[in-house]
């Protein structure tokens, strides 16, 4: 039989996890501020919250197959420069709801004639994000803006200034933040029961494999034209570059300083971001190395590693982070949380989240398992084999799982935090300065690497 246990944190029951797999309602906070007037629920026509898209690339895809499910939205506008992908999103819409959005090329021209949006969704290349945003807010707009925030600091410090300035909503789309897996764990396992005893060390890794990390390609007659490119950025000032380059830096934004900040802030920005968010303290330095190893014609490092040091409320802490683009090996995406008595591996796959106890340290966790806080896994093989040398190796730690999972895609709970939040029913999980109090550090890293010098972190650094 399954006892109700009320988690206090949440607000919530287990059972609501188990349940609804959701924690979208978690962290409800009266008094936010009421932007719409709610009428007889999210489908009434004056509790509509009208969106705008700027971006209608791969990711905009993603975010609009998770929108869906939620109540209360009209798609009125989507733009892009490439009039192929502003088509997709049209066609998207259209196929979806039955009416037609209006079409733009340019995100000043959509948010000059839009007059009724409520909300921009920013998915845009990283150098556009601050334009976007800081025009978007300063238009009267709520913004969702993917992560990471801009591709260096002072864009990402314009768009809390903004946010602060036009006093609307500006959420950063580290989606880890509402997920109930990632609540959970964070509330529930590692500050109510403490299961990993002291957290000593974190350890996360995005590892991409070659295929995953080429050049992406597209014929050139969809693309936007030599004009149009250098219109938007994609040249470099006082250059007259060939289309074909400009094609290429289009598609593939993300290998160029002056786009991008490399798979470090591509990649890294979301498992550093839990590092930070976790561990609830800003890392004091960051030492780094990165290089070229594979990709030869690439601005940026294709492989980085780096370790962080952190004075944590319970004492000092590293933490390891790596990003491969040339091995997929090793468990895709995982940030570990490794202590005294207890590491939890938690990643947004499911599959890569793994929880373990250390035996001889940690107290029975069987109480947990039995009041439903925990599962436990199934027996990973024998403790221990004839390659062991018992005086050097450590008796294998149990394995448990989560007891409950995600049902929905994994932006969706961080979008309906968004448009709760401009309905004035709960906090924005992630917003730009929540955001970049945990992105700052991120932005140090490829200088740590290209240096080869340990970063302190000061004020200057790190300020919002
Ligand atoms: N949160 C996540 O899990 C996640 C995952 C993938 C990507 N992202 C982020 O989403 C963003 C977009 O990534 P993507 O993979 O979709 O890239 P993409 O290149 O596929 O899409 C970007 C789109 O923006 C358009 N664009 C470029 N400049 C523009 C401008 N000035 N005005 C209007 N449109 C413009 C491009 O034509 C393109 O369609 C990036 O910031 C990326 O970091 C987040």
């Amino acid at each position: 039989m399954e006892t109700l246990i009320p988690s206090q944190t949440l607000g919530l029951t287990r059972r609501d996890f188990l349940r609804k797999g959701s924690l979208a309602g978690a962290g409800l906070v009266l008094g936010a501020p009421s932007i719409l007037k709610a009428v007889s629920g999210p489908e009434a026509p004056s509790n509509m919250i009208n969106v705008g898209f700027i971006g209608c690339g791969k990711q905009h895809e993603v975010l609009f197959n998770a929108m869906v499910n939620i109540p209360g939205i009209r798609y009125v506008a989507a733009c892009d420069i490439m009039k192929d992908r502003v088509g997709g999103a049209y066609g998207r819409i259209r196929a979806r709801f039955g009416y037609s959005p209006n079409r733009y090329l340019d995100a000043g021209d959509m948010l000059a004639k839009e007059k009724d949006l409520d909300a921009v969704i920013v998915s845009t290349p990283d150098f556009w994000h601050s334009p976007h945003t800081v025009m978007a807010l300063q238009a009267g707009k709520n913004v969702y803006c993917e992560k990471m925030m801009a591709n260096n600091i002072e864009g990402a410090r314009a768009m809390v200034k903004a946010m602060k300035d036009s006093g609307k909503l500006c959420q950063i789309g580290h989606q880890r933040r509402s997920n109930p897996r990632y609540i959970y764990t964070l509330k529930e396992l590692i500050q109510r029961h403490k299961i990993c005893g002291r957290i000593v060390n974190a350890n996360a890794h995005w590892n991409r494999a070659v295929s995953s990390s080429r050049d992406i390609t597209a014929p050139a007659r969809i693309l936007p034209d030599k004009a149009m490119l250098a219109k938007y950025g994609f040249g470099r000032e006082g250059e007259d570059m060939p289309v074909e380059e400009l094609h290429r830096r289009f598609l593939n934004w993300r290998l160029y300083k002056d786009l991008s900040g490399g798979p470090i802030s591509d990649l890294g920005a979301h498992q550093i971001d839990i590092f930070n968010w976790y561990f609830g303290a800003r890392p004091k330095s960051v030492v780094a190395s990165g290089g070229c190893d594979y990709f030869k014609d690439r601005e940026h490092f294709d492989n980085v590693m780096c370790i962080f040091d952190y004075d944590t409320p319970e004492g000092g802490a590293r933490a390891f982070y790596q990003v491969l683009t040339t091995t997929s090996a090793g468990g895709g995406y995982a940030e570990s949380f490794m202590g005294t008595e207890g590491t939890i591996e938690i990643s947004e796959r499911s599959a890569y989240t793994k929880i373990y106890r250390e035996p001889g340290s940690a107290p029975s966790w069987d109480p947990l398992v039995q009041q439903g806080w925990l599962k436990k896994a199934a027996a990973a093989g024998p403790a221990d084999s004839s390659d062991a040398i018992a005086s050097y190796a450590s008796a294998a730690p149990e394995g448990f799982d989560l007891p409950g999972d995600l049902n929905e895609p994994p932006h969706q709970p961080h979008l309906a935090n968004f448009f709760a939040a401009i309905r004035g029913e709960a906090k924005l999980n992630c917003d730009a300065e929540e955001a970049l109090e945990s992105e700052a550090p991120i932005y140090w890293v490829n200088p740590a690497a290209e240096r080869n010098e340990t970063i302190h972190f000061t004020e200057e650094h790190l300020h919002t």
